[in-house]
């Protein structure tokens, strides 16, 4: 090996550290920030090594040089601004897309390459398959999330058996291209039949289950990379792609077990639809209750524990600081406070204790499904702030599109008081029993002003 290669693969190296230590750092909020720079440097040193190589081996033109240079510039720019520009409440349908655009192109090196080996036309159909797969079902499900495409869930007549139809066609183009140098037609008709596929399992999906499928697709994205970096014979690649590739699958696990579904339910597709329209008319002509700022904030300065339920509502508003103050107002009132934060409350894993942690609410304060489940009970007031779908007691009942995900048991404590501004639905399209129930009293408003008035009138009390 010349000392350049040496160089080289201790560059690598070091590229892989980066990689692994930024991922550690993204373990907790306070440093998930230098986590992603630290990450996003080992990545950016190993495209420059990698084009180093490239033209110092003269394995490619330096027209092709420039082209590679002047179209990682122009991947880095966009990408840069799409992360800069994109709201929190987008996130997922963004990373939904980059999930796109990684599989896509890991699909595009396998399609390009003239493997070598066995080994290599093995992993390159894998790349292709998974790649296309990842790019066509990325796309519908971002497509979903930003409301271009119905989030609810859409069954394709036959689309099972269609989708088993092009399972078999893949599988055959794969034996054409590794037992009979089918080249790359056969690649071509593998790619196109994943393509088909990757739309067909994802149209089914709807509502609450689409982060556990975007995590999924995340992990896929890693895979298929992985494969590219086994074509290319690339070590970073391997090693990025594997890190994204498990990383995406423990929280795919993470999550489906949050709410309770098996990974193979969930990509059947049109999970527990079967009486969701019967819910939403069911409990949508029940009465409720509601209550002005004033009066909510005289029944929480007078309460003994209150617990601060946030969901996606609080994210739309920007109205994290907003509740911290009052958490803050009520503390120093004598009020016991906590945050109650569900799994998948939000739109992305980690979403609420983000946002949290962004308004310095107190560490040991934010508690989890099961630390705050068993607490309700002796709860004065659980005030539940643009939270909907993880509260909503149906999902104790089976048959509709939040069956059997765990909620926070909101509806146990005393009293509860819900800020949102209308009987709107949550993410799962359907009716909330909780807004009906005799104990609930809803304080309609957008969370940063209903929050104002309530830190307005709790300071008030106090003074
Ligand atoms: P949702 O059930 O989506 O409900 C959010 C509620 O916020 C809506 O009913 C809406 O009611 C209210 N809202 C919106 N803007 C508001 C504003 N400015 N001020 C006050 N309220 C506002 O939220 P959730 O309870 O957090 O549940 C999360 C859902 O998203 C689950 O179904 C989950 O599966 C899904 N999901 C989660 C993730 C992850 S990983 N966290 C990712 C994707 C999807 P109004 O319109 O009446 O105000």
């Amino acid at each position: 090996m010349s000392a350049f290669d040496t160089v080289v693969h201790l560059i690598y190296l070091l590229c892989a550290t980066a990689f692994v230590l930024g991922l550690h750092l993204m373990n907790a909020p306070a440093t998930a920030r230098r986590g992603n720079q630290v990450s996003a440097a080992g990545m950016g040193l190993a495209i420059l090594v990698t084009l180093a190589v490239l033209i110092q081996g003269q394995e490619i033109s330096p027209y092709a040089a420039w082209a590679l240079g002047l179209g990682t510039a122009a991947g880095a720019v966009a990408g840069l601004v799409a992360a800069r520009r994109v709201r929190m409440t987008a996130m997922p349908q963004l990373v939904s897309l980059f999930n796109a655009v990684g599989g896509g192109a890991a699909a595009l090196i396998a399609l390009g390459e003239r493997p070598a080996s066995t080994q290599a036309e093995v992993t390159g159909v894998l790349d292709v398959l998974i790649g296309a797969l990842t790019f066509s079902g990325s796309l519908i499900a971002s497509g979903k999330l930003a409301g271009r495409v119905p989030g609810r869930p859409i069954v394709v007549p036959y689309g099972r058996w269609i989708s088993l139809g092009l399972a078999v066609v893949a599988a055959v183009m794969a034996v054409l291209v590794v037992g009979f140098d089918g080249g790359v037609w056969a690649l071509a008709g593998a790619a196109v039949s994943a393509l088909a596929a990757g739309v067909l399992l994802t149209l089914p999906i709807g509502g609450a289950d689409m982060p556990v499928v975007i995590s999924l697709l995340n992990a896929c994205t890693g895979t298929a990379v992985a494969m590219a970096g086994f074509v290319l014979e690339s070590t970073p690649l391997i090693i990025a792609g594997a890190l994204v590739g498990a990383a995406g699958a423990i929280l795919t696990k993470l999550m489906a077990d949050a709410m309770n579904r098996p990974i193979s339910a969930i990509m059947a597709g049109g999970y527990g639809t079967g009486d969701a329209i019967a819910v939403a008319a069911g409990a949508g002509s029940a009465p409720v209750r509601e209550i002005t700022a004033d009066d909510a904030a005289i029944q929480l300065a007078y309460a003994g524990r209150v617990v601060i339920v946030p969901g996606y509502g609080l994210a739309a508003a920007q109205a994290q600081h907003e509740a911290v103050a009052l958490a803050q107002a009520l503390t120093s009132h004598g009020v016991e406070v906590v945050y109650a934060i569900h799994p998948v409350a939000g739109r992305m894993p980690g979403h609420m204790n983000v946002l949290l942690a962004e308004a310095n609410a107190p560490y040991e304060q934010l508690q989890d499904l099961e630390e705050s489940n068993p607490a309700f009970p002796r709860t004065d007031v659980a005030l539940v702030i643009g939270a909907n779908d993880v509260t909503n007691p149906a999902a104790r009942r089976p048959g509709n599109p939040v069956s059997g995900m765990p909620i926070l048991d909101v509806d146990r404590a005393r009293s509860v008081i819900v800020i949102k501004r209308s009987l709107g639905h949550g993410y799962a399209g359907i009716d909330n029993e909780l807004y009906s129930d005799p104990r609930t009293a809803m304080l309609f408003a957008d969370a940063k002003a209903g929050l104002n008035a309530l830190v307005a009138g709790v300071s008030a009390y106090a003074s």
